[in-house]
């Protein structure tokens, strides 16, 4: 059995290239080499509040956008979490057995719960339906960017006690990052990783930005009082456009020194504008062809939840007769 790749992402404001520079590059470049599972975690959107009416339509547009990175429906099962309810099933069973301590110390539950009046219990067993997304799969590789570090150390955690209490249940997984790009920051700000919830809209470039949105974003983007790129000196702001580059483009350290160095900054963010504005359009012109077949992207949902549904009620039996929950 080939081994199995698992990763989510949240249906939350507009997919940008920090997501897809993070995770979904390589979500479709590993999916031919592995057994995928692409997951849209709308439970996990829920944990602050939505408007109903636009996360219905964003579920379907994410999808879309997925399938228009190049997610292959013929290769990888691509689904919407709350259709497949073991997620939610095998989440209370790891919530029994995880530490409340674990879950208080998570950099992302204190940011966010910072930001809350008031505190949903969601918000911190958010990492732990997130444990619960993988190992209900088995999935042995997990594809994200930076900032999912610590869940997926804490998704190995809850495995590690519950296989340690119960008996061996779920595979180890590990973590997946890009070489380059696993933390794009903002361009307004490059001392902020790149994010869907930031205000500001020179802040991310969205995958369906037109092009000449992403070209003022990036030339109206934050550097330093250098003029020109010095490798030595360079500050947050040109890093990470020289990275993004660099994640677009393909290329190695030693050529991104020869083609940037001494560069001035108005000629750099020329060249990385055009770079992404070269990489998103093809899959634009996708995004519009498949939103534009009525139907498709529901079906290709279904599909993927049929394909999985098996695999995930395995699980669950498997963990409920090792924890001795009734079982017809
Ligand atoms: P989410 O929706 O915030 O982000 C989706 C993926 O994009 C990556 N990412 C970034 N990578 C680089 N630079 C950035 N600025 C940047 N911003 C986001 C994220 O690391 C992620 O890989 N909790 C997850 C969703 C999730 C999940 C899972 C992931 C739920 N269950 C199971 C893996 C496995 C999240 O909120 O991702």
């Amino acid at each position: 059995m080939r081994a199995r790749v698992l990763s989510g992402i949240q249906p939350t404001g507009s997919p940008h290239i920090g997501n897809y520079l993070g995770a979904l590059k390589n979500w479709a470049k590993i999916q031919y080499d592995y057994e995928s599972i692409y997951c849209i975690v709308d439970l996990h959107a829920v944990t602050v509040y939505q408007d109903p009416q636009e996360l219905r339509a964003k579920i379907l547009e994410l999808a879309g956008m997925l399938l228009a990175i190049g997610i292959d429906p013929k290769h990888s099962a691509l689904i919407v979490q709350s259709a497949i309810p073991e997620h939610t099933e095998l989440a209370w069973m790891l919530t029994c057995v995880t530490p409340v301590g674990w879950l208080e110390r998570m950099t992302q539950y204190k940011a966010k719960s910072d930001a809350q009046e008031t505190i949903g219990d969601g918000l911190l067993q958010y990492p732990v339906l997130m444990a619960a997304d993988i190992l209900l799969y088995q999935a042995a590789i997990v594809p994200v960017g930076e900032d999912q570090k610590q869940h997926l150390e804490l998704a190995r955690d809850i495995a590690q006690r519950f296989n340690s209490l119960y008996g061996d249940t779920f595979v180890m997984p590990a973590t997946h990052l890009p070489t380059v790009g696993a933390r794009v920051m903002g361009l307004d700000d490059p001392e902020k990783k790149m994010s869907k919830s930031a205000a500001g809209s020179g802040h991310a470039i969205s995958l369906l930005d037109p092009p000449a949105t992403i070209r003022k974003k990036i030339m109206r983007s934050t550097t330093d009082s250098n003029p020109a790129v010095d490798f030595e000196t360079m500050g947050a702001g040109v890093r990470n456009l020289l990275s993004i580059y660099q994640a677009f483009v393909g290329v190695d350290d030693d050529a991104m020194k020869a083609q940037f160095a001494d560069m001035r900054y108005g000629d750099l963010k020329k060249q990385v504008a055009e770079a992404v504005v070269a990489s998103l359009e093809p899959m634009q012109k996708r995004y519009q062809e498949i939103v534009s077949e009525p139907g498709y992207v529901a079906r290709v949902l279904r599909e993927g939840a049929e394909r999985v549904t098996p695999i995930a009620r395995d699980t669950c039996d498997k963990v409920k007769h090792a924890m001795g929950l009734y079982t017809a």
